[in-house]
Formats: structure tokens, C-alpha cells, sequence
């Protein structure tokens, strides 16, 4: 029997079903190619497959603007497709979760069509009249740019979208709404899915009174009100109540909330205590550390490891203390490649990526590994204005264009941190568009993928990165020690490297990673045992208790006895 907590312990592995393969030659992913890859997966190590949304959708936001949640979009295959490609994954040990995107729907749905029409759904949404100004009802941004309202004439009012203007935001205050979404999620659950990941979930309840932000910089004007768009007061009632109506129903069901803006391991703990309401969350306070304060993912500001310890270091204390558990993520479908944002994804391409995953596999909490990333792929070079294809980056570069600001450093900008540089197709092989469609891609292939590629790692007669990543998958899977136990940092400093120990009452680790492109000479406060893993092919003997570390090394020890440090 399965345990009530399983869901610590699982890898997890996000697919971007546009992305990853297809098998009608139009150009898209589609679920019978995820069916034709579940065995590379399970062979892999993962336990978990995630998918992002496939539901019917016009693709504004590439589905995360859903018009029906029980239909497939016709792109990725029929509801047979689902249900085929649901049974393999279970037939051969995997689980499927389907994200949940259900703050706002798209303004195709039939729900807003009848709403924006003053039909009985009109209180689904939500509307307000013009302020005393005869303006918006307050300065709130919306993510995807403008203001967060928009006019509906015939209504002569305001519907709030805290995303584009396609997105409208549900009215969770209404009981009907919450009805509508605790029958979708049932309906999925009793499909045979596992779970959701359940998109910006902290969004749905909104400061009361919907008060104006504080306006501090103009070039920030979108984020304006982020702050009273998330974490309203009712967020943990509305899953409190989701637990009561449906997950307690499911109790293997798997649950993580996407959660911007939440803050600290404090302020999540309400949402995750003992995995009530929700297992984990997705915050984000890691990548916002190359954000300017206040400013979007364009304005890049430097940062100090001590940054990143500050966060990740931090909320895996705090949990452990008090009953919390994270997930433990550096991509996903939003986030640029992590090789290419926090390492080196040229003269240390190999170093960087196992590095980084030595780093990522061992953080105390469940691992969610995001399509790509156990063969080291990194953003591509450059991308020309008529290359990209996501919303925020075009919105993006139109607002600089506009305001007569340099277009060259905005295309630089998205090259760096823009969500297109995780959505290139997935690079199976070295064939034509690296084996991902027979047809046209609908986003351009990686200009490397002839030699990074899932075939080309499974053939090298080295330790390829995806090599790197089965052993380490591996490694954590006879190690629980390494999944469940404590987590303690060493070194706080220490702005090159970052080491910790993890240990449990039998298995003690110390992992030691370098965020340097120089050789760092670091002394060992432990007795630093034997090595289980390294990125280095040979390592060097090292009789002292100083480290030679070369760059983006990363180091994994098993420590015999057990030591209080
Ligand atoms: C989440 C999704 C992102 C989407 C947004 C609006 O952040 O991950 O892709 O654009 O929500 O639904």
C-alpha cells in the first residue's frame, strides 16, 4: 500500500505538451507523443508526470486561458488520447497531474459569455463601476500589461483580470463558483488523474475593498496592486474548503499551489501544514533574486549566493521545524533555462548543468525536474522579435518600442530571462528539428540541438548529463536520508560556495557546490567521508581538510559516523 505522504519522495516531471513531441507533423506536441516517451520517462527515474494545460483553450496564454475544462484542445489529441495515455503511464508505475488553472478562465469561456452578456453567471466574475473620476475603480496593472480592468459597454462596468485582458479573474466570494471548480476537479479525479498543480492558487482571494496601490515607479506600472492581488485573507478558507469538498475524498491525490508572492516559509505554512490543505507550493522568492525590487523579470539586478541561501536555505529550516515541506524547482515553462540564469551554459556547459543538478536533487523537499533539463538545455542565443511567440515578451517589447526605449537591449532582456527560452521543442535526437515534429515547430528549435540531445547522452561513452541525472535519481531514491532528512547549511558566507548536510538518525550527507567560474579553495568544516557523487570526472586526492574546487563543482559525500557540527 501506498504511503499517506508518498508524494514527498516523488520526482516529479513537468511536460510543456506543446513542446515535446509530435506525432501528427503539425508542427505541435501532442499527447500521443507524451504516450511514446512515458518509457524514456520511467527509465529516467520519475514517478510523476505534470502536464501543462491541454484543455480546450484559444491559446492566448498558451492554455493557461482555459474556455472549457473538460474538453481537450484538439492540438494535443482527443479525450481518448487522454485516457490511453493516462492508463500506460499507470500501467508502468506513473502518475499523471493535470494542472488546475482555475483564478480566471478565458473570456471565450461560456461562463464569461453569458457573464459579459449581464446572464445569471455575471456574478462569476468580477465588475465594478467607475471610480469618482469616472476612471478604473483603482490603479491596479495587470501581469500581461495595461490596467487590470477592462470596460464592458454594455454593462457599464469594469471586469477585473489580473492577467491579460483575455483572462478574466473568477469571483471566488461566489459559492457557485467554487461549486463550478470543486465539479471540475472531481470530474479529472474521477477520470483517473492523480492531482493538480494549481495555477497562481494564492490569487484567488484579493485584498478586500480593492484599494489603490502605492504608486513608487512609473517603469512598474503593471506591477501596480501586486501585492493586493495575491494572499488575500480568504485564500486558505477557499482551500480548506476545497480539502473538505473534494481532496479528502482523493487522499492519494497529489497537490502543489503555484504561489507567487508568498513571502517565507512562514507565511506558506498555513497553506501546507502537515500537507493540509495543499502538499507544497510553488513561491518564487529564489527567482525574483535577479529582479529588480518592485520592477519585472526585465530588469535585471546582480545578486550574492548568500541571496539564494537567504531563501532556499531558509524556507528548508523553517519547514523542517514546523511541519512544512517544499518543492523543490529551478525551471519550469515561465522560468529562462537554470544553466544558462545562475552558471555557465558555454565553456562549462557540462560542469554547470550536474552541478546544478546536484544542487537541485538534494534541497529537502519533492523534486519536480522541468522537461529538458536532465540533458542540460539552455536558452537559445538570440531570439529576433518575429522568433517569439509568448505573450509577456511581446507585450513586453511593444511597451519599450512604444516609449522610443532600446529595442536591442529588450530582445537582450528576453534572450536572458523571457518564458520562450524554456518553450523551444524538446531535443530528442539530432535529426531535423531535433526529432520533435516532422513538420514545422511552432516556436524555433534550439540552435544546439544537434549536440545536445536525449539520444546523443544516451549514447556517450561519457557521463552525460542525463547519466548524471539517472545516477543521481538513483542515488536519492536508496538514500531517503537525502529526501526527508534534516537540512542544515555550513559556511553561511560563503558568497562561492554552498554547502550543507542533510542526515537523518542513520545516513549523514555533506553536499558542496560552487557558483564560481574560478577554482575555489574551501575548508571542509567536517569530516567530509566518501564520495558518492561528483561532476568532475576524476577527483583529486585531497589528504587535508581544504577543498580545491574547480569551476561549478559539485560534490556529494556520504559521511560514516555521525557528527554534530
Ligand atoms: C501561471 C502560469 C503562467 C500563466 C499565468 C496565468 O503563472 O504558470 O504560464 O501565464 O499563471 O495563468
Amino acid at each position: 500500500m501506498e504511503a499517506p505522504d508518498w508524494w514527498r519522495d516523488a520526482v516529479v516531471y513537468q511536460i510543456y505538451p506543446v513542446s515535446f513531441k509530435d506525432t501528427t507533423g503539425n508542427g505541435k506536441g501532442d499527447l500521443n507523443g507524451i504516450t511514446s516517451k512515458l518509457p524514456y520517462l520511467k527509465d529516467l527515474g520519475v514517478e510523476v508526470v505534470w502536464l501543462s494545460p491541454v484543455y480546450a483553450s484559444p491559446m492566448v496564454d498558451m492554455g493557461y486561458d482555459i474556455s472549457n475544462y473538460r474538453e481537450i484542445h484538439p492540438d494535443f489529441g482527443t479525450m481518448e488520447d487522454w485516457e490511453r495515455m493516462t492508463k500506460e503511464a499507470h500501467r508502468i508505475g506513473l502518475k499523471v497531474v493535470m494542472d488546475l488553472v482555475v483564478n480566471h478562465t478565458s473570456d471565450q469561456h461560456e461562463w464569461f459569455q453569458d457573464a459579459k452578456d449581464g446572464g445569471s453567471k455575471k456574478d462569476w466574475y468580477i465588475w465594478r463601476g467607475k471610480n469618482k473620476e469616472g476612471k478604473e475603480p483603482n490603479n491596479w496593472g495587470a501581469i500581461f500589461g495595461g490596467s487590470c480592468w477592462e470596460w464592458n459597454d454594455k454593462l457599464k462596468e469594469y471586469y477585473l483580470h489580473v492577467f491579460d485582458v483575455s483572462q478574466p479573474d473568477l469571483n471566488w466570494e461566489n459559492p457557485a463558483v467554487r461549486d463550478a471548480v470543486w465539479d471540475v476537479m472531481r470530474f479529472w479525479l474521477d477520470k483517473g488523474c492523480d492531482g493538480f498543480r494549481m495555477d497562481v492558487i494564492n490569487c484567488i482571494s484579493k485584498t478586500p475593498g480593492f484599494p489603490d496601490a502605492p504608486v513608487a515607479d512609473p517603469q512598474s506600472m503593471y506591477q501596480y496592486g501586486l501585492i493586493h492581488r495575491f494572499n488575500g485573507p480568504k485564500v486558505a478558507d477557499y482551500l480548506l474548503e476545497m480539502h473538505d469538498k473534494v481532496l479528502q475524498y482523493y487522499p492519494n491525490a497529489f497537490t502543489v499551489g503555484e504561489a507567487p508572492g508568498v513571502k517565507s516559509a512562514e507565511q506558506a505554512l498555513p497553506l501546507v501544514q502537515n500537507g493540509v490543505p495543499l502538499q507544497m507550493l510553488f513561491h518564487f522568492e529564489h527567482m525574483y533574486i535577479d529582479h529588480q525590487p518592485g520592477k519585472t523579470c526585465f530588469n535585471y539586478k546582480p545578486w550574492k549566493l548568500t541571496e539564494l541561501k537567504d531563501v532556499l536555505g531558509k524556507f528548508m529550516e523553517f519547514n523542517e521545524a514546523n511541519g512544512g515541506w517544499d518543492s523543490l524547482y529551478l525551471e519550469n515553462h515561465d522560468q529562462p533555462r537554470i544553466i544558462s540564469r545562475w552558471a555557465n551554459d558555454g565553456k562549462y556547459r557540462d560542469a554547470s548543468a550536474k552541478m546544478l543538478a546536484i544542487f537541485h536533487a538534494t534541497g529537502r523537499g519533492t523534486l519536480f525536474i522541468y522537461q529538458g533539463q536532465e540533458i542540460g538545455m539552455a536558452n537559445p542565443a538570440a531570439w529576433t522579435f518575429d522568433e517569439l511567440r509568448d505573450l509577456e515578451e511581446i507585450q513586453y517589447y511593444k511597451a519599450i518600442e512604444a516609449s522610443n526605449g532600446d529595442t536591442k537591449d529588450a530582445l537582450k532582456q528576453i534572450q536572458r530571462i523571457g518564458r520562450d527560452n524554456s518553450r523551444t521543442p524538446m531535443q530528442w535526437s539530432a535529426d531535423t528539428n531535433a526529432g520533435f515534429t516532422s513538420g514545422t515547430p511552432w516556436i524555433k528549435v534550439n540552435q544546439d540541438y544537434e549536440e545536445w540531445n536525449v539520444e546523443a547522452e544516451q549514447a556517450s561513452s561519457d557521463i552525460s548529463v542525463l547519466k548524471f541525472w539517472k545516477s543521481l535519481l538513483t542515488i536519492r531514491k536508496d538514500h531517503n536520508g537525502l529526501v526527508r532528512g534534516a537540512f542544515q547549511m555550513i559556511d553561511y558566507e560563503n558568497q562561492s560556495v554552498y554547502a550543507y548536510t542533510r542526515r537523518n538518525a542513520t545516513e549523514q550527507y555533506l553536499v558542496v557546490c560552487s557558483f564560481s567560474e574560478e577554482e575555489v579553495k574551501w575548508v571542509c568544516p567536517v569530516n567530509r567521508g566518501n564520495l558518492l557523487l561528483g561532476n568532475y570526472p576524476s577527483q583529486e586526492i585531497e589528504e587535508d581538510d581544504t577543498l580545491t574546487l574547480r569551476p561549478y563543482e559539485g560534490r556529494l559525500y556520504y559521511l560514516p559516523a555521525m557528527q554534530h557540527l
